[in-house]
Protein backbone atom coordinates (compact mmCIF):
# COMPACT_ATOMS: atom_id res chain seq x y z
CA UNK A 1 0.00 0.00 0.00
CA UNK A 2 1.09 3.47 -0.48
CA UNK A 3 0.71 6.49 1.91
CA UNK A 4 -1.92 9.09 0.54
CA UNK A 5 0.51 12.15 0.99
CA UNK A 6 4.19 12.35 1.41
CA UNK A 7 5.84 15.33 2.80
CA UNK A 8 9.28 16.27 0.66
CA UNK A 9 11.96 17.01 3.01
CA UNK A 10 13.71 20.01 0.90
CA UNK A 11 17.07 20.11 0.72
CA UNK A 12 18.68 21.77 -2.55
CA UNK A 13 20.19 25.02 -0.51
CA UNK A 14 22.18 22.96 1.66
CA UNK A 15 23.23 19.36 0.09
CA UNK A 16 22.85 21.28 -3.11
CA UNK A 17 24.64 24.27 -2.27
CA UNK A 18 27.13 23.10 -0.09
CA UNK A 19 28.89 21.35 -3.06
CA UNK A 20 29.23 24.13 -5.63
CA UNK A 21 32.58 25.15 -6.77
CA UNK A 22 31.74 28.94 -7.05
CA UNK A 23 30.40 30.86 -4.37
CA UNK A 24 26.65 31.57 -4.77
CA UNK A 25 25.68 35.02 -3.35
CA UNK A 26 23.60 35.16 0.17
CA UNK A 27 20.62 37.16 -1.59
CA UNK A 28 20.68 34.38 -4.90
CA UNK A 29 20.68 31.46 -2.29
CA UNK A 30 17.34 33.60 0.58
CA UNK A 31 15.73 34.21 -3.56
CA UNK A 32 16.25 30.30 -3.63
CA UNK A 33 14.54 29.18 -0.85
CA UNK A 34 11.54 31.95 -1.13
CA UNK A 35 11.09 30.39 -4.73
CA UNK A 36 10.78 26.88 -3.09
CA UNK A 37 8.39 28.09 -0.73
CA UNK A 38 6.23 29.51 -2.96
CA UNK A 39 6.57 26.10 -5.08
CA UNK A 40 4.33 24.65 -2.10
CA UNK A 41 7.57 23.12 -0.28
CA UNK A 42 7.11 23.44 3.36
CA UNK A 43 10.38 22.28 4.91
CA UNK A 44 13.07 23.26 2.87
CA UNK A 45 16.35 22.89 4.86
CA UNK A 46 18.39 26.34 5.22
CA UNK A 47 22.02 25.76 5.41
CA UNK A 48 24.49 24.26 7.90
CA UNK A 49 26.10 25.94 10.70
CA UNK A 50 29.42 23.92 10.87
CA UNK A 51 32.50 25.10 10.68
CA UNK A 52 33.61 27.78 7.77
CA UNK A 53 36.63 26.37 7.11
CA UNK A 54 34.92 22.77 6.01
CA UNK A 55 32.33 24.03 4.13
CA UNK A 56 33.10 27.97 2.86
CA UNK A 57 30.12 27.38 0.40
CA UNK A 58 27.81 27.88 3.50
CA UNK A 59 29.72 30.25 5.12
CA UNK A 60 27.26 32.86 5.47
CA UNK A 61 24.84 30.90 7.59
CA UNK A 62 24.08 34.18 9.92
CA UNK A 63 23.35 36.02 6.62
CA UNK A 64 20.73 33.68 5.41
CA UNK A 65 18.91 32.90 8.11
CA UNK A 66 17.41 36.03 9.21
CA UNK A 67 17.03 36.44 5.49
CA UNK A 68 14.11 33.44 5.31
CA UNK A 69 13.64 32.79 9.09
CA UNK A 70 10.03 34.52 8.71
CA UNK A 71 8.38 32.67 5.68
CA UNK A 72 5.16 31.89 6.79
CA UNK A 73 3.94 28.17 7.04
CA UNK A 74 7.65 26.97 6.28
CA UNK A 75 10.09 24.88 8.53
CA UNK A 76 13.76 26.13 8.27
CA UNK A 77 15.66 23.22 9.63
CA UNK A 78 19.91 23.80 9.62
CA UNK A 79 22.28 21.03 10.42
CA UNK A 80 23.96 21.77 13.59
CA UNK A 81 27.85 19.37 14.28
CA UNK A 82 28.20 20.12 17.87
CA UNK A 83 28.05 22.58 20.43
CA UNK A 84 29.28 25.07 18.78
CA UNK A 85 26.72 24.95 15.66
CA UNK A 86 23.66 24.86 18.06
CA UNK A 87 24.51 28.02 19.78
CA UNK A 88 25.04 29.57 16.49
CA UNK A 89 21.55 28.09 15.30
CA UNK A 90 19.73 28.65 18.46
CA UNK A 91 20.68 32.76 18.35
CA UNK A 92 18.89 33.12 15.74
CA UNK A 93 15.81 31.50 16.37
CA UNK A 94 16.04 28.30 14.80
CA UNK A 95 13.42 25.72 15.74
CA UNK A 96 14.84 22.63 13.70
CA UNK A 97 18.14 21.20 13.69
CA UNK A 98 19.61 18.21 12.23
CA UNK A 99 23.03 16.33 13.70
CA UNK A 100 24.45 14.26 10.93
CA UNK A 101 25.75 11.17 12.56
CA UNK A 102 27.83 8.41 10.46
CA UNK A 103 27.14 4.34 9.80
CA UNK A 104 31.19 4.50 9.02
CA UNK A 105 34.54 4.99 10.52
CA UNK A 106 36.26 6.18 7.62
CA UNK A 107 33.39 8.72 6.94
CA UNK A 108 33.08 9.51 10.51
CA UNK A 109 36.60 10.53 10.73
CA UNK A 110 36.64 12.95 6.99
CA UNK A 111 33.33 14.74 7.66
CA UNK A 112 33.21 15.19 11.58
CA UNK A 113 36.95 14.44 12.41
CA UNK A 114 35.41 12.06 15.06
CA UNK A 115 35.11 8.56 15.21
CA UNK A 116 31.51 6.78 15.08
CA UNK A 117 31.29 6.94 19.00
CA UNK A 118 33.13 10.10 19.92
CA UNK A 119 30.59 11.99 17.04
CA UNK A 120 27.17 10.25 19.16
CA UNK A 121 28.71 11.30 22.35
CA UNK A 122 29.42 14.98 20.64
CA UNK A 123 25.68 14.65 19.40
CA UNK A 124 23.92 13.67 23.13
CA UNK A 125 23.93 17.06 24.67
CA UNK A 126 23.22 18.78 21.91
CA UNK A 127 20.24 16.69 20.82
CA UNK A 128 18.97 17.38 24.83
CA UNK A 129 19.77 20.82 24.87
CA UNK A 130 17.69 21.61 21.49
CA UNK A 131 14.83 19.97 22.68
CA UNK A 132 14.95 21.67 26.00
CA UNK A 133 14.44 24.73 24.00
CA UNK A 134 11.75 23.71 22.07
CA UNK A 135 13.92 22.41 18.72
CA UNK A 136 13.09 19.89 16.37
CA UNK A 137 15.80 17.33 16.08
CA UNK A 138 16.15 15.06 13.01
CA UNK A 139 19.38 13.11 12.77
CA UNK A 140 20.92 12.09 9.69
CA UNK A 141 22.95 8.78 8.72
CA UNK A 142 25.00 8.75 6.49
CA UNK A 143 26.54 6.05 4.58
CA UNK A 144 23.79 3.41 5.69
CA UNK A 145 24.37 0.96 2.28
CA UNK A 146 27.62 1.73 1.37
CA UNK A 147 31.23 3.62 1.91
CA UNK A 148 33.73 5.21 -0.75
CA UNK A 149 36.32 3.76 1.26
CA UNK A 150 34.66 0.54 3.45
CA UNK A 151 32.44 -0.92 0.51
CA UNK A 152 29.42 -2.61 1.51
CA UNK A 153 27.88 -1.45 5.21
CA UNK A 154 27.04 -4.09 7.45
CA UNK A 155 22.98 -3.60 7.93
CA UNK A 156 23.74 -4.47 11.53
CA UNK A 157 26.35 -1.10 12.08
CA UNK A 158 23.46 0.69 10.96
CA UNK A 159 20.96 -0.22 12.47
CA UNK A 160 23.58 0.61 15.93
CA UNK A 161 23.56 3.92 15.25
CA UNK A 162 19.70 4.50 13.77
CA UNK A 163 19.37 2.96 17.46
CA UNK A 164 21.85 5.29 19.43
CA UNK A 165 19.89 8.39 17.85
CA UNK A 166 16.41 7.50 18.42
CA UNK A 167 17.31 6.91 22.26
CA UNK A 168 19.04 10.29 22.67
CA UNK A 169 15.87 11.80 21.43
CA UNK A 170 15.87 12.93 17.72
CA UNK A 171 12.41 13.36 16.48
CA UNK A 172 12.86 11.47 13.10
CA UNK A 173 15.78 9.95 11.28
CA UNK A 174 16.94 10.21 7.68
CA UNK A 175 18.75 7.11 6.23
CA UNK A 176 21.21 8.45 3.50
CA UNK A 177 22.95 6.67 0.66
CA UNK A 178 25.73 9.49 0.62
CA UNK A 179 27.12 7.98 -2.75
CA UNK A 180 24.10 6.67 -4.30
CA UNK A 181 24.91 2.87 -4.06
CA UNK A 182 21.73 1.43 -2.83
CA UNK A 183 19.30 -0.29 -4.49
CA UNK A 184 15.78 -1.32 -3.59
CA UNK A 185 16.52 -5.00 -2.13
CA UNK A 186 18.56 -3.38 0.19
CA UNK A 187 16.47 -0.47 1.10
CA UNK A 188 13.87 -3.27 2.06
CA UNK A 189 16.56 -5.12 4.22
CA UNK A 190 17.22 -1.76 6.21
CA UNK A 191 13.58 -0.84 7.05
CA UNK A 192 12.70 -4.31 8.09
CA UNK A 193 15.72 -4.48 9.91
CA UNK A 194 15.07 -0.94 11.57
CA UNK A 195 11.38 -2.49 12.38
CA UNK A 196 12.44 -5.39 14.45
CA UNK A 197 14.70 -3.49 16.49
CA UNK A 198 11.77 -1.25 17.82
CA UNK A 199 12.64 1.88 15.23
CA UNK A 200 9.15 2.74 14.00
CA UNK A 201 8.98 3.83 10.14
CA UNK A 202 7.10 7.03 11.17
CA UNK A 203 10.08 8.05 12.35
CA UNK A 204 12.38 7.14 9.22
CA UNK A 205 12.65 9.42 6.30
CA UNK A 206 15.20 8.38 3.12
CA UNK A 207 17.70 10.49 1.48
CA UNK A 208 19.13 9.09 -2.19
CA UNK A 209 21.79 10.22 -3.84
CA UNK A 210 21.39 9.48 -7.71
CA UNK A 211 24.68 8.70 -8.36
CA UNK A 212 23.37 5.61 -10.35
CA UNK A 213 19.99 6.25 -10.97
CA UNK A 214 18.31 4.73 -8.33
CA UNK A 215 17.25 7.23 -6.41
CA UNK A 216 13.44 7.08 -7.01
CA UNK A 217 13.32 3.20 -7.67
CA UNK A 218 14.68 3.14 -4.06
CA UNK A 219 12.20 5.69 -2.84
CA UNK A 220 9.30 3.65 -4.64
CA UNK A 221 10.60 1.04 -2.05
CA UNK A 222 10.50 3.09 0.62
CA UNK A 223 7.13 4.48 0.25
CA UNK A 224 5.88 0.95 -0.09
CA UNK A 225 7.12 -0.22 3.14
CA UNK A 226 5.28 2.68 4.76
CA UNK A 227 7.77 5.40 4.62
CA UNK A 228 6.26 8.92 4.35
CA UNK A 229 9.31 11.69 4.57
CA UNK A 230 11.29 11.82 1.54
CA UNK A 231 14.48 13.86 1.01
CA UNK A 232 14.86 15.37 -2.21
CA UNK A 233 17.27 18.74 -3.96
CA UNK A 234 15.32 21.03 -6.91
CA UNK A 235 16.65 20.17 -9.83
CA UNK A 236 19.17 17.33 -8.57
CA UNK A 237 21.46 19.93 -7.13
CA UNK A 238 23.69 18.39 -4.27
CA UNK A 239 26.77 15.96 -2.88
CA UNK A 240 29.44 15.78 -0.49
CA UNK A 241 32.59 17.16 -0.41
CA UNK A 242 33.99 14.59 1.79
CA UNK A 243 32.57 11.62 -0.05
CA UNK A 244 33.85 10.69 -3.42
CA UNK A 245 31.57 9.49 -5.45
CA UNK A 246 28.43 11.47 -4.33
CA UNK A 247 26.81 13.08 -6.75
CA UNK A 248 23.36 15.38 -6.32
CA UNK A 249 20.31 14.15 -4.41
CA UNK A 250 17.25 12.42 -6.10
CA UNK A 251 15.34 15.68 -7.69
CA UNK A 252 12.85 17.07 -6.32
CA UNK A 253 11.30 17.25 -9.95
CA UNK A 254 11.56 13.13 -10.92
CA UNK A 255 10.41 12.95 -7.00
CA UNK A 256 7.30 15.03 -7.76
CA UNK A 257 6.64 13.39 -11.26
CA UNK A 258 6.57 10.30 -10.05
CA UNK A 259 4.00 10.88 -6.89
CA UNK A 260 1.14 13.00 -9.25
CA UNK A 261 1.83 9.68 -11.95
CA UNK A 262 0.66 7.85 -8.01
CA UNK A 263 -2.11 9.84 -6.39
CA UNK A 264 0.15 11.02 -4.07
CA UNK A 265 -0.12 14.32 -2.34
CA UNK A 266 2.75 16.33 -1.79
CA UNK A 267 1.57 19.84 -1.83
CA UNK A 268 3.68 20.86 -4.18
CA UNK A 269 3.48 22.95 -8.15
CA UNK A 270 5.76 21.40 -10.42
CA UNK A 271 5.97 24.19 -12.91
CA UNK A 272 6.88 26.56 -9.89
CA UNK A 273 9.61 24.23 -8.63
CA UNK A 274 10.47 23.37 -12.49
CA UNK A 275 10.61 27.48 -12.76
CA UNK A 276 12.80 27.62 -10.12
CA UNK A 277 15.51 25.01 -10.78
CA UNK A 278 15.55 26.58 -14.47
CA UNK A 279 16.40 29.96 -12.51
CA UNK A 280 18.63 28.39 -10.01
CA UNK A 281 20.53 26.64 -12.58
CA UNK A 282 20.80 29.87 -14.53
CA UNK A 283 22.33 30.97 -11.36
CA UNK A 284 24.97 28.66 -11.22
CA UNK A 285 25.91 28.45 -15.11
CA UNK A 286 24.96 24.62 -16.03
CA UNK A 287 22.00 22.77 -16.67
CA UNK A 288 20.04 20.82 -14.16
CA UNK A 289 20.74 16.98 -14.31
CA UNK A 290 17.44 16.63 -13.40
CA UNK A 291 15.57 14.13 -16.68
CA UNK A 292 12.15 16.10 -15.09
CA UNK A 293 13.44 19.41 -15.35
CA UNK A 294 15.35 18.79 -18.37
CA UNK A 295 11.92 17.49 -19.84
CA UNK A 296 9.29 20.74 -18.71
CA UNK A 297 11.49 23.20 -18.57
CA UNK A 298 13.02 22.91 -21.85
CA UNK A 299 16.86 23.67 -20.56
P1 LIG B 1 37.28 20.14 14.21
O1 LIG B 1 38.37 20.76 13.41
O2 LIG B 1 37.53 18.80 14.85
O3 LIG B 1 36.74 21.18 15.28
O4 LIG B 1 36.03 20.03 13.25
P2 LIG B 1 37.09 21.35 16.83
O5 LIG B 1 35.94 20.87 17.60
O6 LIG B 1 38.46 20.77 17.09
O7 LIG B 1 37.19 22.95 16.91
C1 LIG B 1 38.22 23.64 16.20
C2 LIG B 1 37.81 25.10 16.04
O8 LIG B 1 36.63 25.18 15.23
C3 LIG B 1 37.47 25.81 17.34
O9 LIG B 1 37.90 27.16 17.20
C4 LIG B 1 35.97 25.78 17.37
O10 LIG B 1 35.38 26.84 18.10
C5 LIG B 1 35.63 25.93 15.91
P3 LIG B 1 39.17 27.70 18.00
O11 LIG B 1 38.82 27.47 19.42
O12 LIG B 1 40.29 26.84 17.51
O13 LIG B 1 39.24 29.11 17.55
N1 LIG B 1 34.32 25.33 15.62
C6 LIG B 1 33.31 25.94 14.99
N2 LIG B 1 33.17 27.16 14.45
C7 LIG B 1 31.98 27.46 13.92
N3 LIG B 1 30.92 26.63 13.89
C8 LIG B 1 31.02 25.40 14.40
C9 LIG B 1 32.27 25.02 14.98
N4 LIG B 1 32.67 23.89 15.57
C10 LIG B 1 33.93 24.09 15.96
N5 LIG B 1 29.97 24.57 14.37
C11 LIG B 1 33.66 19.98 12.95
C12 LIG B 1 34.83 19.42 13.69
C13 LIG B 1 32.45 19.12 13.25
C14 LIG B 1 33.42 21.41 13.40
C15 LIG B 1 33.96 19.97 11.43
O14 LIG B 1 34.36 18.70 11.09
C16 LIG B 1 32.79 20.38 10.57
O15 LIG B 1 32.36 21.53 10.57
N6 LIG B 1 32.24 19.43 9.77
C17 LIG B 1 31.09 19.71 8.94
C18 LIG B 1 31.08 18.79 7.78
C19 LIG B 1 29.85 19.03 6.91
O16 LIG B 1 29.16 20.03 7.00
N7 LIG B 1 29.56 18.05 6.00
C20 LIG B 1 28.45 18.12 5.11
C21 LIG B 1 27.15 17.83 5.77
S1 LIG B 1 26.86 16.11 6.02
C22 LIG B 1 26.17 15.55 4.52
O17 LIG B 1 26.21 16.25 3.56
C23 LIG B 1 25.48 14.22 4.48
C24 LIG B 1 23.94 14.34 4.48
O18 LIG B 1 23.49 15.05 3.35
C25 LIG B 1 23.31 12.94 4.50
C26 LIG B 1 23.90 12.00 3.42
O19 LIG B 1 23.85 12.30 2.23
O20 LIG B 1 24.44 10.97 3.86
C27 LIG B 1 23.46 15.06 5.73
MG1 LIG C 1 23.25 14.17 1.37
Amino acid sequence: DLPARVRIHEVGARDGLQNEKSTVPTEVKAEFIRRLADAGLTTIEATSFVHPKWVPQLADAEQLFPLVRDLPGVHLPVLVPNGRGLDRALALDANRVAVFASATESFAKANLNRTVDESLAVFAPVVARAKEEGAHVRGYLSMCFGDPWEGAVPIAQVVRVCRALVDMGCDELSLGDTIGVATPGHVLELLAALNEQHVPTDLLGVHFHDTYGQALANTLAALQHGVTTVDASAGGLGGCPFAKSATGNLATEDLVWMLQGLGIDSGVDLDRLTATSVWMAEQLGRPSPSRTVRALGKT
